[in-house]
């Protein structure tokens, strides 16, 4: 082994690794994406180490002017990434002795790897946490815009993927809407436990030296430092919140996906999809496929498996560190890569998303989808609830043995059934009319979603006003 590639816990070993063990524990492939991180805790560390005596100015100084040309020296590909220097930290300290000679040396003073990875994920994990964030409101924006769109357009409304009631599109964009916002509140809401600096709990119990955490954590805009030594070099809770956090937003675009797809199949023909985020079949020249929304939702069972993956790896581990952490990390990129393009997917499909309305309304009126409004009409006129459902289900029965729609009877075909119905049940029986009724909070009603939309704009330029 050359002196260069000397690693800095070599002092105990006599002989070499061997190349297989080599690269089988080395992570620089996957964790050089933490340089910048690992670089801003370095910058930290050796300014607190300045302020408590242990480096002087000019050591500080050389160390930062260093670690500067490093950060450079990465950005431009000039760093050569070896099995043989296991990871980003020992790269990084590696390149600063080359540099500057002894006064590196002093920069892993009350420091251990096990702390500075702790923090360089941190920091990562904070930042990307503002990233999903943003996403999340892109999307919320688009969802805003098809809201008002079609804020008057009628569509089915299912459960159980039979017609149940006639909603608006803007309805249903705004209920997505309202989902996006509970993911966002719980990326937030895990910020406050992030954010915390566990630099300076070396490598599990603290340090004899009079490490200044405060000042580090102030350093790099951690919100406090944590409490215990051992917790936080053993903490890995912040990794599986997110990918938690992830995984429920995926099932949410999962399910948008999902929608989508029935909607644009031939037989609802509901939507139509662009050309631009579709794909044809090698065979049937007929084909227009879903392929994106379909990705999305398969893609959901990778957020899922790392979450399962990042539950595992902490699984019954001993206290504190342990190498099975180094496998945190493919765990989370993966998770942060996979929303990251997921919603970026998903945003392209609803920004070229376009309603067939004509085939909604349509769609809507079938399958008796007016039937409940029927029923609360004949509630008004003092039928009890469960003798107006009967009566409307013996109206209805009527209705499919003569291929009938409900308002293509005739007054006489009602009065058959219930002597209280009047000429007035037709307003009931119209699409227009049941959705309008739907005046209680939250509601389908026109008047409704649009307070819902002023709400949800609201709630976006608060954000971009913060
Ligand atoms: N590459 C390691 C990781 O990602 C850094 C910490 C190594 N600590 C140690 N005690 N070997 O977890």
């Amino acid at each position: 082994m050359t002196k260069n590639t000397k690693k800095p816990w070599q002092g105990r070993f006599s002989g070499e690794t061997d190349k297989f063990v080599e690269s089988f524990t080395s992570s620089i492939a996957f964790d050089k994406r933490l340089y910048e991180y690992d670089i801003q805790g370095s910058e930290a560390h050796s300014m607190m180490l300045n302020s408590i005596g242990i480096l002087s100015d000019k050591e500080l100084k050389d160390i930062l002017s260093a670690l500067e040309k490093i950060r450079e020296k990465i950005e431009k590909d000039g760093v050569v990434w070896k099995d043989s220097l296991e990871d980003i930290h020992m790269h990084i300290e590696h390149e600063l002795i080359e540099m500057i000679g002894d006064t590196a040396k002093k920069i892993h003073t009350g420091r251990s790897r096990n702390d500075q990875v702790a923090t360089d994920i941190r920091l990562y994990v904070r930042n990307e946490i503002i990233n999903t964030h943003e996403s999340i409101i892109i999307l919320q924006k688009t969802l805003i815009k098809l809201a008002e769109k079609y804020s008057k357009s009628i569509i089915p409304g299912f459960t159980h993927l039979q017609v149940a009631q006639p909603v608006t599109f803007g309805f249903i964009m705004m209920s997505w809407f309202f989902m996006l916002e509970r993911d966002k509140s719980r990326f937030l809401d895990s910020y406050k436990r992030v954010n915390i600096s566990p630099l300076g709990a070396g490598a599990l119990s603290g340090s004899s030296h009079k490490l200044d955490r405060e000042y580090t954590a102030k350093l790099l805009e951690f919100d406090g430092i944590t409490d215990n030594a051992l917790d936080s070099v053993s903490d890995r809770d912040f990794i599986v919140e997110f990918i938690s956090n992830s995984s429920l937003l995926m099932s949410h675009l999962s399910r948008f996906s999902e929608e989508i797809i029935i909607w644009a199949s031939t037989m609802y023909n509901f939507v139509d999809l662009d050309d631009k985020v579709c794909t044809g079949s090698s065979i049937m020249p007929q084909k227009k496929n879903p392929d994106v929304l379909e990705l999305i939702r398969g893609k959901t069972g990778t957020i899922y498996g790392q979450l399962v993956n990042i539950l595992t790896i902490m699984k019954a581990q001993p206290f504190a560190y342990n190498r099975d952490n180094q496998e945190d990390k493919p765990a989370l990129f993966n998770c942060v890569d996979t929303i990251i393009m997921s919603m970026q997917a998903m945003n392209i499909c609803l920004e070229n998303l376009k309603l067939n309305e004509k085939t909604t309304k349509i769609s809507a009126k079938k399958g008796y989808s007016t039937a409940t409004d029927f029923a609360d009409y004949l509630v008004k006129k003092d039928v009890p609830f469960r003798d107006a459902h009967e009566i409307v289900g013996k109206v209805v029965a009527y209705a499919v043995s003569k291929n009938l729609d409900l308002d293509e009877l005739s007054i006489e075909d009602f009065k058959s059934v219930c002597e209280k119905v009047e000429k007035d049940v037709f307003e009931f029986l119209k699409i227009e009319g049941s959705v309008n009724s739907k005046k209680t909070a939250g509601g389908t009603s026109f008047e409704e979603v649009s307070k819902q939309i002023k709400k949800a704009k609201n709630i976006i330029k608060e954000y971009e006003e913060k």
